[in-house]
């Protein structure tokens, strides 16, 4: 368990997300056939997004071989390959997204400087109080850092576990202007949140979870952050969905073009 430091205290000190001299592996990592270094981001999100499915369909043989079809269709390896995903396994397919999240508003960031934001009409004229409409530059800059400190915890927390964190891919953010910006933001932070409560149920180490679910709420507040700037409610349930991780693979794989 993490003792008295939070996890924030821990990864700021640049340490693991775990105690990793008291970490066990609770499920098979490595004991199967599939080679983790080579493993592309998209057979990763394939094999650990299988497994998930697999696991959350257990007791229900017809369901399970209806979700290794369908991510079979997205460009899985055998069928072998969903046996087994360790928490290594689940950190990594949780790597993947964070990659993309901080490739993603890396690229905005790049592209529209902080006048862009603050002489938008879409965006910043939302707001009748200024004081919003100059911060948003300074959130979205947030944001973005949060994803990049995101990619760095895991990664040093997979290494410190002897797993092989996945690289990062190249990606297709399929948005124009700031409006559609703001609804893609919106969808890829909510997937993002949902895949890690779906994914939440399955992972063994309580440190893993400890982690997990303080990354989620982060996420939610990301995807809130959008959501303020859209029509429809920021906050619309009071529980909310986990995705499923066919669900997650088909929504985050067009957005990576590399293999
Ligand atoms: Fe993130
Ligand atoms: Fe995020």
């Amino acid at each position: 368990m993490v003792d008295h430091e939070t996890i924030a205290e821990r990864v700021n000190a640049g340490k693991s997300f775990v105690d990793v001299e008291g970490f066990q592996f609770d499920n098979a990592d490595g004991t199967d056939d599939v080679n983790r270094e080579a493993e592309s981001t998209q057979d990763l999100l394939a094999r650990v997004g299988g497994y998930l499915n697999r696991r959350s369909f257990m007791g229900t043989a017809a369901k399970a071989g209806a979700g290794a079809v369908a991510l079979g269709s997205l460009g899985a390896g055998s069928a072998a390959a969903y046996d087994e995903a360790s928490d290594v396994d689940i950190l990594n397919f949780a790597l993947t997204l964070e990659h993309l999240e901080a490739a993603y508003y890396n690229q905005f960031l790049e592209e529209n400087d902080e006048f862009d934001i603050e002489a938008s009409e879409s965006l910043g004229a939302k707001f009748a109080d200024p004081q919003l409409q100059f911060s948003t530059w300074q959130e979205l800059v947030a944001i973005r850092d949060h994803e990049e400190a995101h990619v760095e915890a895991l990664t040093r927390t997979i290494n410190d576990l002897g797993g092989d964190p996945v690289e990062p891919a190249e990606y297709r953010f399929p948005y124009e202007g700031l409006d559609e910006f703001v609804e893609l933001s919106q969808r890829v932070e909510a997937v993002g949140t949902s895949a890690y409560a779906g994914a939440g149920p399955f992972i063994d180490n309580q440190d893993v979870v400890a982690a997990a679910l303080s990354i989620h709420s982060v996420e939610a507040r990301h995807t809130s952050f959008f959501g303020a700037y859209l029509p429809a409610s920021s906050m619309p349930n009071a529980f909310d969905p986990a995705r499923d991780m066919s669900q997650v693979v088909g929504i985050v794989s067009p957005l990576i073009v590399s293999e």
